[in-house]
């Protein structure tokens, strides 16, 4: 802990697993509540999302999930990536959850859990599958929350449909400096 900010020697990360207490967890948001009490398990079972959990002496103080993307770029993006010749989509791992206990937000855990997540994809998906975004779909009011760390919002025009949640993305081969 610095400054009252949670470091990675705080907490352990490991895998959903039944060992740890689920019920008392509360992140303010009560369809990410459901997912993690009630859905977590069976969407990992299915292999839709896997999820994983941030620990604080045994408990479940966040978490958040992964799921295999794909998405569309506008032309001005394509023209973005590189010289690589237009693809029609572009590989991606999509951040599909993400919660922080409500009586620990602000104290750096939400930093983490995406520094977390880029080392996992960046270390164990893409250095063995391609992928080159990460994705979010991000809650209206969350969008700051993202920007901080470099996810922008994607441009195409299937994703300007969507009103509960805004789409954005995160470069892994050029990833912006983290804020902080
Ligand atoms: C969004 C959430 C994960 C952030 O977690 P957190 O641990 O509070 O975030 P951090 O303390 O690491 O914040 C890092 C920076 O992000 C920004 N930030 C944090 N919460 C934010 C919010 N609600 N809106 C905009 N920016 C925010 C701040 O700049 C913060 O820096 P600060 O220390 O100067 O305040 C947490 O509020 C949460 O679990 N909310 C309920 C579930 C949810 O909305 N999940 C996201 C779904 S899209």
């Amino acid at each position: 802990m610095k400054d009252g900010k949670y470091e990675l020697a705080d907490i352990k990360v490991v895998g959903l697993s039944r060992v740890f207490n689920l019920s008392d967890f509360n992140c303010g948001d009560d369809d990410l509540n459901d997912f993690i009490k009630n859905d977590a398990f069976g969407y990992q079972d299915k292999k839709m999302t896997s999820t994983i959990l941030i620990i604080e002496k045994d408990k479940v103080i966040g978490f958040f999930s992964l799921s295999a993307d794909a998405i569309k770029l506008g032309n001005l993006e394509k023209d973005q990536c590189d010289n690589l010749k237009p693809q029609e989509e572009y590989p991606s791992i999509k951040i599909s959850r993400l919660a922080v206990d409500k009586s620990l937000h602000r104290r750096g855990l939400g930093k983490l859990i995406i520094q977390i997540a880029v080392g996992i994809i960046r270390n164990m998906v893409s250095n063995v599958i391609g992928c080159r975004f990460i994705t979010v779909d991000s809650y209206n009011e969350k969008v700051d929350f993202y920007k901080n760390f470099g996810f922008v919002f994607n441009e195409h025009s299937k994703y300007k449909k969507k009103d509960h949640y805004i789409s954005m993305r995160f470069d892994l081969l050029n990833p912006p400096q983290i804020k902080k």
